[in-house]
């Protein structure tokens, strides 16, 4: 059995030493080397199109991430890139779930604590109480309960905020108040003070972040993206921020990534821009669970994870 890798650094050296011990049954050969090659599988981070055009060979492409939106757009663009009979398995969990509730409990934390504006005072050199928030009036909503979200609205609901959760089919999240589908969203938005974003970009979610959207929270309200870029219209949240219907933003994803240099959100100091951190792949647990999941299929069991082309995710 043959697992061809594609990384876009070019190290490979780990990921070929990591599947030689987790499945040392397979061969693990890099796509530079094996190009025209037929193998069995497929594991990649943002492969070239080259790399999946015309790929009847695989028996899944596994991506190193949650969001597949990357390989997606690649067959809107080329509809020969990747026959739609090859199933694309996307990473679940695989440690990303205990970054993503540090990363969003840290970021909610600091605003509930205004701790932004302690830090202002500090530099001012300004000793001041300020009035603390009140955790009932702090409302959480997690647009996107799926792996990520859930363990997100989880974690906020056991400090004790009142958490509200966005799917697109019915869940139930302990704790969390659910609502689904676009009649449940404006009871979901309806004034929240914090919204977290872990949606997949999908068709139906790009530009979801809009002012229309960012006009239900409450005045003042903070927003955390995880997810991806082109969930937030640019210059509707920077217009929200200066009227100051948006208090601060915590953005780890951006349209361009890295954020180019003249981006207006880097000379805005209510906007917190961190490079795409907030769940990174983790080599040992991705392998792992991927390991697992070409050795069910070899034996013909269903794995997890498995992306449903129509819905996008
Ligand atoms: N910044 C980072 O470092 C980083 C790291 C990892 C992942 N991410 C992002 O996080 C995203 C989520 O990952 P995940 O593993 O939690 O995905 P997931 O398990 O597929 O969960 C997605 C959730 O979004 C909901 N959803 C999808 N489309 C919707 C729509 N149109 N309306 C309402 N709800 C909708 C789903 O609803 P249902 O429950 O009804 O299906 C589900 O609850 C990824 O796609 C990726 O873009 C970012």
């Amino acid at each position: 059995m043959k697992v061809q890798l594609y990384v876009p650094d070019g190290r490979y050296d780990p990921w070929i030493e990591g599947f030689a011990e987790a499945l040392p049954e397979a061969e693990c050969v890099t796509w530079e080397q094996s190009q025209g090659q037929p193998v069995d599988y497929a594991v990649v981070w943002r492969p070239p199109v080259e790399m999946l055009r015309g790929r009847t060979d695989l028996k899944a492409v596994f991506n190193l991430g949650a969001g597949v939106d990357g390989i997606l757009q690649l067959r809107d663009a080329d509809p020969e890139a990747l026959p739609a009979s090859v199933p694309i398995v996307r990473l679940d969990d695989a440690g990303m779930g205990a970054q993503m509730v540090e990363y969003v409990t840290h970021a909610v934390l600091r605003y509930f604590r205004r701790m932004d504006e302690f830090a202002a005072q500090q530099r001012a050199g300004t000793w001041k109480f300020l009035k603390p928030n009140r955790r009932a009036d702090f409302t959480i909503g997690v647009m996107g309960i799926g792996t990520l979200g859930a363990q997100i609205a989880r974690a906020l609901a056991s400090f004790g905020f009142p958490v509200r959760g966005w799917s697109r089919s019915a869940r139930s999240v302990e704790g969390v108040e659910c609502h689904a589908g676009e009649q449940g969203q404006a009871a979901f938005l309806d004034g929240l003070r914090v919204l977290v974003n872990v949606l997949p970009l999908t068709p139906e979610t790009e530009n979801i972040i809009d002012g229309g959207l960012l006009a239900r929270l409450a005045k003042g309200a903070y927003l955390i993206n995880v997810a991806r870029g082109p969930h937030v219209v640019d210059e509707d949240l920077l217009a929200a921020v200066q009227q100051g219907q948006i208090a601060g933003a915590t953005l780890d994803v951006f349209r361009k990534e890295p954020l180019p240099a003249d981006h207006p959100f880097w000379q805005e100091p209510r906007i917190t821009i961190t490079p795409h951190i907030a769940a990174l792949t983790l080599r040992e647990d991705s392998i792992a669970q991927i390991a697992d999941k070409i050795r069910a299929l070899q034996a013909g069991r269903p794995i997890a994870g498995v992306v449903d082309l129509q819905r996008g995710y």
